[in-house]
């Protein structure tokens, strides 16, 4: 694995909501360097299947193999398909699920996967290896789409500017590399007037269009639901709002605490489906101050976690996410 490794955030209050037992069956569905699936299998004498969507990360994944033996498995697939690994691993439920979401230390560490405005790359962004890049993107998406996507992923203000100077600098010569589009959205946004890089916020937005991350947590969010045997427990860490309101909704939703007690204008709703899940914490545990001030990454991490009662999970069709552009709109244009 090339790149500096990847420092576990969290992991006390990782192990500390997991409460990792004996004979239990756990699932890591963001693998990374394998920082939480080692803590977890010496927590306890229990099985782990660790779960990436990411090729680079599996050399990681045989050493652990070769160290944790029969007891743990990997294998390489977007965590929303946890279902599919565990019934093709011959399981039906699982106690346990723990997710890091984002990209890892690596994953920016490398030039080459094009996730950093800060090194000079090609624009590609992908976390699997396969699927439409971030070039293909900025480089095939309309002027409107680009904005949308800028706008609610990235919460960029001059989200249309940057939109329209893409479309110029893309008729003089396709967009390819990280340092071009990053000189093209300094330019949009007029240099630096904060204290994040004018890039930041058009990389993110781009990264999670790329990578289908709000579609991937929220079917992820839902399978969990699914697999967790009664008392297991699901532990989420995130790194930008977006995604903690997402799994703050879907957790207080399940728990039944959503909604409220009603008013004069709105009348108190029916009473909803049994609490699938029961909160662990009331609100979002943070990383303490001495891992805030040693490791960046962690300071804007929030962790939720929620125990699965015994009520059926809930199937009421209701939409837990709609992507802003879908991503199929750029795979037809490819
Ligand atoms: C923040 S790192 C996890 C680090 C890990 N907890 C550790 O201690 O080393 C996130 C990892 O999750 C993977 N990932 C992100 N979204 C994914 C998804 N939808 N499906 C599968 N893997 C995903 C990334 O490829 C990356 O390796």
């Amino acid at each position: 694995m090339t790149g500096s490794p990847h420092i576990p955030v969290m992991l006390d209050e990782v192990l500390h909501a997991l409460e990792p037992r004996d004979g239990a069956l756990y699932i890591d569905g963001t693998f990374g360097a394998g920082g939480y699936s080692r803590a977890i299998l010496s927590a306890a004498d229990c099985r782990l299947i660790g779960i990436d969507r990411d090729p680079s990360v599996r050399p990681a994944a045989e050493h652990l193999k070769q160290a944790a033996g029969g007891r743990f498995a990997f294998v390489e697939a977007p965590f929303s398909a946890m279902e599919e690994v565990v019934r093709t691993s011959g399981g039906s439920h699982v106690d346990g699920i723990v997710l890091d979401i984002g990209v890892s230390s690596m994953q920016i560490d490398q030039a080459e996967r094009g996730f950093s405005f800060q090194k000079a790359g090609p624009l590609d962004m992908r976390m699997a290896g396969s699927g439409p890049t971030a070039a293909d993107a900025v480089n095939l998406l309309s002027e409107q789409e680009l904005a949308d996507i800028f706008y609610v992923y990235g919460e960029e203000r001059r989200s249309r500017r940057v939109a329209k100077f893409i479309l110029t600098a893309r008729e003089e010569a396709p967009i390819e590399t990280t340092d071009r589009l990053a000189e093209i959205v300094s330019r949009a946004t007029g240099g630096k007037h904060s204290k994040i890089h004018p890039a930041t916020r058009v990389f993110q937005a781009l990264r999670i269009f790329v990578n289908d991350e709000l579609g991937e947590l929220a079917r992820a969010l839902e399978a969990s639901e699914r697999l967790l045997a009664p008392l297991g427990r699901l532990v989420v860490v995130t790194f930008h709002s977006l995604e903690d309101r997402m799994v703050k909704s879907f957790l207080r939703a399940r728990a039944g605490l959503a909604g409220g007690g009603g008013s004069r204008h709105a009348p108190v709703a029916e009473a909803g489906p049994e609490p699938s899940f029961r909160l662990l914490y009331r609100k979002a545990v943070e990383a303490g101050a001495a891992e805030a001030g040693a490791n960046p990454r962690a300071r804007s991490a929030k962790l939720r976690a929620a125990i699965r009662t015994d009520a059926p999970a809930v199937t009421d069709g209701s939409e837990l996410y709609r992507s802003v552009v879908p991503l199929a709109r750029l795979e037809a244009a490819l």
